[in-house]
């Protein structure tokens, strides 16, 4: 059963009785075109160094979030690169594997692989943890190798910890919530709100032409039914002095 522990309830992620931890809903919007913007902005400031989105170019990101091809060489573009290429990164994967360990994946479908829950919950679960080289563990991701980039708008949380029994009856102690130790530089809300931009934004680059795609499936309908009106028409001419 859930010790007594459990029984305070702590924002953050929270281990269900299953032993698994239980994500929080990320509740973006992909067509809320201002969280897109935003999105892009911190990805850019934040995550862009490590993490390359290669299946994107730029000019398309300029083109779908509607904003200027000047903004987005300004604000995202690397030295070297130009408008219209792959939203690649200079990090070298052999240099990132000697710092990190592991090189940091290319995100450009990780919401469709990990699920925007799992983002947004991982990206509000990095925790205090001093035998781990970058200092923080991570709720969803044991033993990551990423540093809570983050920890300057999040701030710094412990991790309160209880113990549950597995269905064999083993004990196991595991994470039941965070205490703020550090304040950020944004109360917890605003940060929830800025991972839910980053999150909405990696899943319109894992999806970019959704939008598009629903339209596309209406004219095809659309197309469908006039055709066929037409062909049964044009039968019906053919065939109407056979008989
Ligand atoms: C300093 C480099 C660095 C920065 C900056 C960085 N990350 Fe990471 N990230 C990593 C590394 C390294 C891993 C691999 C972790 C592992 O496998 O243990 C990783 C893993 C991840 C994963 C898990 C991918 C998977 O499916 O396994 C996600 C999601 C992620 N990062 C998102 C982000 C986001 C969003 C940002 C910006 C807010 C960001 N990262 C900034 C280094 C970085």
């Amino acid at each position: 059963m859930i010790a007594a522990g459990l029984m305070v309830s702590f924002p953050g992620a929270l281990w269900a009785s299953t032993g698994k931890v239980k994500l929080d809903h990320a509740n973006i919007d992909i067509h809320d075109t201002e969280s897109l913007r935003r999105g892009a902005k911190y990805f850019a400031n934040y995550c862009f160094n490590c993490h390359s989105i290669r299946f994107m170019r730029y000019s398309r990101v300029a083109k779908d979030l509607d904003i200027s091809e000047d903004d987005v060489s300004k604000t995202m573009l690397f030295t070297g690169a130009k408008i219209g290429d792959a939203m690649n990164i200079a990090l070298d994967p052999e240099d990132a594997k000697r710092w990190f360990g592991v090189a940091p994946p290319d995100l450009s479908v990780v919401t469709r692989s990990r699920g925007v829950d799992w983002i947004y919950t991982y990206l509000r679960s990095f925790y205090k943890d001093e035998s781990r080289p970058w200092g923080v563990n991570n709720a969803v991701f044991k033993d990551v190798a990423m540093p809570h980039v983050l920890w300057e708008l999040q701030g710094l949380q412990e991790a309160t910890t209880g113990t549950i029994n597995s269905k064999e009856g083993v004990e196991h102690t595991v994470i039941t919530g965070f205490n703020l130790i550090e304040k950020g530089k944004m109360n917890p809300d605003e940060y929830n709100n800025v991972v839910r931009d980053i999150v909405t934004f990696l899943a319109y680059v894992g999806e970019p032409t959704k939008a598009t795609r629903l339209n596309l499936g209406r004219w095809v309908l659309g197309f469908l039914v006039v055709y066929f009106v037409v062909m049964f028409l044009l039968k019906k001419e053919y065939w109407k002095d056979v008989k």
